[in-house]
């Protein structure tokens, strides 16, 4: 429909994919220019990644979470965190396996495990007192028993965050139960209110049952290059290490040397990147509010997640999506694209910028004014005739 709207010379505001628009900083661009023109970099590369990055990698861990990674056993460089998460589902994962994934949540922690034939039963995200008694039902109540949980904070779609104790308690739950964790880290630096999200590995035994996932995507504006790591586990890496030896040669060598420039340079870009997501999360927040659509301003991440205003509620997340799109020539990612328990809610990503943001509020003001109204109307009208 995006694309139509666009070829028929519609402009569409695109708040749908968290796609990071800014571009990436240009000290990295440098070092990837400078590098490639060495030909000793066009050969293969090193499938778990060039010792140097590992090197950069584990000391970013040191220095942000006071946590010491082995680079040679306990790191890995993969092609964006989303190819790790996919490969280590396959990896480690059984057909039958049984394994606990969010939802609603980012659509390669359950397919992942899907490809890889695994029983997936659904826990809630939201990490208050329900989630624990979800993973006693489900040791409970599974045949087999648990392998291993993903979780993921702050949270893509919901935007939601935990802290250390909420970890403790996972690993202290996990480790009892002989279950594994997969945590997913992508928005470890795009946080506001000057709070930084926790590791898991920051937990004291965290190693022996969890592995974690972090990106240079969000965090240096790099989502293009397609470099992510794993940390943690050292069976885990091992499995994850031998099973991309197969698949692949690693990321072009170039890259990998702008990636460990990125991290092992001025960090200024990083608090850049993150002050223009807290000005734009300010502008759609205070503006869709305004707007009369109470949407709750996250925490961390590049994403608000939003209830569908009581109105339309029942037309469910693709419908509602469909007819802003329609009417007011803005695109968001409907909550079902990310399970079914996201059926009532829409995200936005801030990929467009304060000005686009502005207008794109002025549209959907309008929409909710004219459509609110419609709405209840035909809803009255139903009623009275039944
Ligand atoms: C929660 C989460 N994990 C992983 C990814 C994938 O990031 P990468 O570019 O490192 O593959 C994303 C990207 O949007 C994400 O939101």
């Amino acid at each position: 429909m995006k694309a139509r709207a666009r070829a028929a010379g519609e402009d569409i505001i695109d708040f749908g994919m968290g796609n990071p628009d800014q571009p990436t900083p240009a000290h990295i661009v440098e070092k990837l220019v400078e590098t490639v023109a060495n030909p000793k970099t066009h050969r293969y590369s090193n499938s778990r990644g060039i010792p140097g990055l590992r090197k950069a990698f584990s000391e970013y861990y040191e220095r942000r979470f006071n946590v010491s990674i082995d680079p040679e056993k306990e790191a890995i460089v993969t092609l964006g965190s989303k190819e790790g998460l996919a490969n280590l589902a396959s990896a480690v994962t059984s057909p039958g396996d049984v394994i606990l994934v969010p939802n609603p949540s980012y659509p390669i922690h359950q397919f992942g495990f899907i490809i890889a034939e695994a029983a997936v039963r659904n826990i809630p995200v939201t990490p208050d007192e329900t989630f624990f008694e979800a993973l006693e039902l489900a040791v409970q109540h599974s045949v087999p028993k648990p392998r291993m949980i993903v979780i993921n904070y702050p949270n893509n779609p919901t935007a939601e965050v935990v802290d250390l104790a909420f970890y403790e308690r996972v690993v202290d739950f996990c480790r009892f139960h002989e279950i594994y964790v997969l945590s997913d880290l992508a928005y470890s630096e795009i946080y506001f209110d000057n709070n930084p999200p926790p590791s898991i590995l920051q937990v004291k035994g965290a190693k022996d049952i969890a592995v974690e996932f972090t990106s240079m995507s969000k965090t240096y504006s790099m989502p293009g290059w397609r470099i992510g790591f794993g940390a943690g586990n050292p069976a885990l890496i091992a499995a994850l290490t031998r099973i991309k030896s197969y698949l692949d040669y690693g990321a072009f060598t170039p890259i990998q040397v702008a990636a460990a420039a990125a991290l092992n340079g001025p960090q200024d870009c990083v608090d850049d990147i993150r002050a223009l997501y807290k000005d734009r999360r300010d502008v759609l927040i205070e503006g869709l509010q305004g707007a009369g659509w109470d949407v709750p301003s996250p925490p961390a991440t590049m994403f608000a997640w939003a209830p569908i205003p009581p109105a339309f509620k029942h037309l469910g997340s693709l419908e509602f999506s469909k007819l802003l799109l329609r009417e007011a020539q803005v695109a968001v990612a409907p909550g079902i694209g990310f399970g079914e328990h996201g059926n009532d809610f829409v995200r936005f990503a801030f990929v467009e910028n304060k000005h686009r943001s502005r207008q794109a509020i002025r549209s959907i003001k309008s929409f909710l004014d004219n459509y609110d109204q419609v709405i209840a109307d035909a809803e009255k009208h139903r009623a009275e005739v039944r």
